[in-house]
């Protein structure tokens, strides 16, 4: 049998500390288990293009391992030229990498490791909201410029309390970030999200949901993406929606890149309609290096909270996505059934009621 992963290069770093597991070098621990069953393992991060490894190797490939952090775009095209494709593993949380439906129709199954890196990006997130609302990013920048001038920070630097926050996508990560939020003493907490959360879940953190997606945003200080990225989320904070955004609200966005339209999130930063964005993933990965995100500012030359997507890949989450991918291959090398929660399409249909409303 033949494996194929497709993850990011660690260079030095991955030599010097083998707890980065999800980098080409050290293969998520899965090279010896699968060699010593006579199987085949071949890892790259070479994906771009019908001449990367990604694009030669998945022809014949009955495995496909991919991370989120450098997916490899199994497209609907791919998807038919893979003919041996039996299962594609996500390393981490989020399967959007994957043309879900055209897995469907090939019977392909799309598991991914759920839950093993929700509290890391919820920890990003209640980081990020804060470091946008405090106005931390061009405060250090000032430090390291030599400068001191702390009216020009101080005049768009608030306080988190009494402010309400609200998360679009109430699952694990989102019900995780407003559970954070609790101490903080936000005027309201707010949800939207098709799904209601149980009530005794929403009471213990006392968020309410809104149902209209205008009235949500229109509502918060502070916004914080948690959906996946699937057809009715891509490109849903769009200009006509962020129209309905408080004037200075911020946004923060560490679901996927394209639930946010690129040019309308930075026409809204650079107006100073929001007063910033903040969130570790892009519509392309890599981001390229002029990617408009990189660098826009509010016009008081701060409000850009952005990094590369790593805030799940921490090196605890790390241990756990490792241990979740190589038990998805274990049982889906020994015939024992995937654990349910792990299973985003499987046997030609949605697993999961999170990849939006059938
Ligand atoms: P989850 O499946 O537990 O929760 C997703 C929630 O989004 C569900 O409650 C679902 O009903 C809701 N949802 C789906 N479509 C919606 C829509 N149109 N409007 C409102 N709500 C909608 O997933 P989890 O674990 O919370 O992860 C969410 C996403 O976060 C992942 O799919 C992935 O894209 C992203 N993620 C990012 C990471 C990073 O490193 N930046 C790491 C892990 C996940």
């Amino acid at each position: 049998m033949k494996v194929l992963a497709i993850l990011y290069k660690g260079y030095e770093a991955a030599k010097q500390e083998p707890r980065l597991l999800g980098t080409v070098e050290n293969e998520l621990g899965l090279r010896q288990f699968l060699e010593s069953q006579g199987h085949t393992l071949i890892v790259s991060d070479d994906k771009e293009g019908p001449d990367s490894v990604f694009q030669k190797e998945i022809v014949d490939a009955e495995v496909l391992i991919t991370t989120p952090f450098h997916p490899g775009y199994l497209t609907r095209d791919l998807i038919e030229k893979a003919k041996n494709l039996k299962i594609c593993i996500t390393a981490g949380v989020g399967s959007d990498h994957v043309d879900l439906n055209a897995a469907n129709e090939h019977g392909i199954t799309v598991a991914e490791v759920s839950g093993s890196n929700v509290v890391s990006v919820a920890e990003h997130v209640v980081m990020s909201i804060l470091l946008l609302v405090r106005n931390f990013v061009p405060a250090h920048e000032m430090i390291e410029r030599g400068d001191w001038q702390v009216s020009d920070i101080a005049r768009l630097a608030f306080d988190l309390e009494g402010k309400v926050v609200g998360t679009l996508g109430a699952g694990r990560i989102g019900y995780r970030v407003l559970q954070r939020l609790v101490p903080f003493d936000c005027k309201e907490l707010l949800y939207f999200d098709y799904a209601a959360l149980p009530e005794a879940a929403a009471k213990s953190v006392n968020a309410r949901r809104v149902e209209s997606l205008e009235e949500f945003v229109s509502q918060c200080d502070v916004v914080t993406v948690n959906c996946p990225l699937h057809e009715g989320t891509r490109g849903l904070v769009n200009a006509d929606l962020l129209k309905h955004f408080k004037k200075g609200a911020w946004l923060v966005n560490t679901a996927r890149g394209a639930i946010c339209d690129k040019d309308a999130v930075k026409a809204a930063v650079e107006s100073g309609h929001l007063s910033g964005y903040a969130g570790d993933v892009w519509n392309v990965q890599p981001a390229p290096k002029d990617h408009p995100w990189r660098t826009m500012k509010n016009p008081l030359g701060g409000g850009n909270g952005m990094v590369p997507h790593y805030s799940g890949t921490t090196l605890d989450a790390q241990a756990r996505y490792a241990t979740g991918a190589k038990e998805i291959l274990e049982n889906y090398l020994t015939g024992k059934p995937q654990t349910p929660a792990n299973l985003i399409v499987a046997g030609g249909t949605y697993a999961t009621k999170a990849y939006g409303q059938r």
